[in-house]
C-alpha cells in the first residue's frame, strides 16, 4: 500500500470589510503613510467592528467557503484545530465555537497557541492525523481578531495588525502530493520581547492590569525583527537542504506577513526572485495566525498541481518554522 499524505484540497478566507488605512491611523496617533509603507509595506487593514463578534466569525465563513467549494456537509468534518491567540474566550477553545456555529456534530476540536506561526503547527499536527489513517477530513484554520488586543494609542503595535482568517481542508492522498514535510522551533527565552502581559494564570485580569494596559499586545520591535529575519530565513533554507532542494526547485514561497524587510530577507536567502513570493501584507497587514492561509487564499486560482511550495512563519514565543507542500490541485 502506497504511503499516505496529507493533502491541501481546498483554501477558503474571510477579511472583514472595514478598511483601516494608513491615513486613518495618522489621525489615531503619531504616525505616517510613509513610515508604515517603508517600514512594514502595510497600507491598509481590515478590522473586525461589529459589536458581537469575535474570531470564530471570522473563521466561520472561511471554512464554510471550503464546504461550499468541495460540497460538502459540515458534518462531513472529522476535526477542526484553530489556529489563533484571539480565542473568543480563555476557554472553551474557539475550535468548539467554530464547530457549534457551522453544524459540524461529528467533529472535536482544540485551539492551538503558536502566535504567528500558529497556522505551520496546526498544519502539521493536522497532517499527522491525515497520515495516521485516523482522519479523513481535517479543517486547519488561522483566525486572529488582532483589533480586540491592540492598543489604537500605541504606533508601535497599532499600525501593524489586522483582522482575519484562513482555512485549508486536509484530506489523504495516495499519489505523494500535499505536505512533505515540517520543521517547527520554539524559544520560550523570546517570550518577554512579544507576549500579553495579564490575562493568564500569572497575571489574572484586575483592576491594575487594566489600568496598566497588560491585556494589549507588547512586542519590542526591533529585537523581534533581528529574531525573525535570523529564524525564518534559517528554517527556510534548512528545509529546503534537508529535502535536497534548491530555489529552482520552489514554484512559490508563502512567508508569515510580519514586515516586507523580513519577507525579503528570506527570500533572499533562499536564492527565490520576487515574483515567486506571495505578499499581501499592503491590503490585510499582520493577521497573525491567518497570514498564511490568506495568502493561499490570494493565489489559488493561480497554483497548479505538482507546485512546490516553502510556508515560513515567525512569531510570538519565539516560535518559527517551515513547511514544504506539494500542490495537490
Ligand atoms: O508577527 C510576529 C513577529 N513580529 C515581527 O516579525 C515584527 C518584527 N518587527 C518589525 O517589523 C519592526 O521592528 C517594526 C515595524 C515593528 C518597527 O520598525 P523598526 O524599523 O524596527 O522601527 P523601530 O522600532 O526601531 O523605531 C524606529 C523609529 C523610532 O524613533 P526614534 O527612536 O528613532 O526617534 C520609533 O519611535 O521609528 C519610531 N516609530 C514610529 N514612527 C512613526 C515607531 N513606530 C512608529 C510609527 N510611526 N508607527
Amino acid at each position: 500500500m502506497s504511503k499516505i499524505t496529507a493533502a491541501i484540497t481546498a483554501v477558503g478566507g474571510y477579511v472583514p470589510e472595514t478598511k483601516l488605512t494608513n491615513f486613518d491611523l495618522e489621525k489615531m496617533v503619531d504616525t505616517n503613510d510613509e513610515w508604515i509603507r517603508s517600514r512594514t509595506g502595510i497600507v491598509e487593514r481590515r478590522i473586525l467592528r461589529e459589536p458581537g463578534k469575535a474570531t470564530s466569525d471570522l473563521a466561520v465563513p472561511a471554512i464554510q467557503e471550503i464546504l461550499r467549494k468541495k460540497n460538502l456537509q459540515a458534518t462531513d468534518i472529522d476535526c477542526i484545530i484553530c489556529a489563533t491567540v484571539t480565542p473568543d474566550m480563555v476557554f472553551p477553545a474557539t475550535a468548539n465555537i467554530i464547530g457549534d456555529k457551522i453544524g459540524a456534530t461529528n467533529a472535536f476540536g482544540f485551539d492551538l497557541s503558536a502566535a504567528c506561526s500558529g497556522f505551520l503547527f496546526a498544519l502539521t499536527t493536522g497532517t499527522s492525523f491525515i497520515e495516521s489513517g485516523r482522519y479523513k477530513k481535517v479543517i486547519v484554520v488561522g483566525a486572529d481578531k488582532m483589533s480586540a488586543i491592540v492598543d489604537y494609542t500605541d504606533r508601535n503595535t497599532c499600525v501593524i495588525f489586522g483582522d482575519g482568517a484562513g482555512a485549508v481542508l486536509l484530506e489523504a492522498n495516495e499519489d505523494g502530493y500535499g505536505v512533505q514535510d515540517s520543521i517547527l522551533k520554539s524559544d520560550g527565552s523570546g517570550v518577554k520581547f512579544l507576549r500579553m502581559k495579564a490575562g493568564g494564570s500569572l497575571h489574572p485580569a484586575s483592576v491594575e492590569t487594566v489600568l496598566a494596559k497588560e491585556h494589549f499586545a507588547y512586542q519590542e520591535g526591533q529585537t523581534v525583527f533581528k529574531f525573525a529575519v535570523k529564524g525564518m530565513a534559517d528554517v527556510s533554507a534548512e528545509l529546503l537542504e534537508k529535502n535536497n532542494l534548491t530555489g529552482d526547485d520552489i514554484s512559490w514561497l508563502v512567508p508569515h506577513q510580519a514586515n516586507l524587510r523580513i519577507i525579503d530577507a528570506t527570500a533572499n536567502r533562499m536564492g527565490l526572485s520576487k515574483e515567486k513570493v506571495m505578499i499581501n501584507i499592503h491590503k490585510y497587514g499582520n493577521t497573525t495566525a491567518a497570514t498564511i492561509p490568506l495568502c493561499l487564499w490570494d493565489w489559488e486560482s493561480q497554483l497548479k498541481k505538482g507546485e512546490n511550495i516553502v510556508l515560513a512563519a515567525f512569531g510570538g514565543g519565539f516560535t518559527w518554522g517551515a513547511t514544504l507542500v506539494k500542490w495537490a490541485y
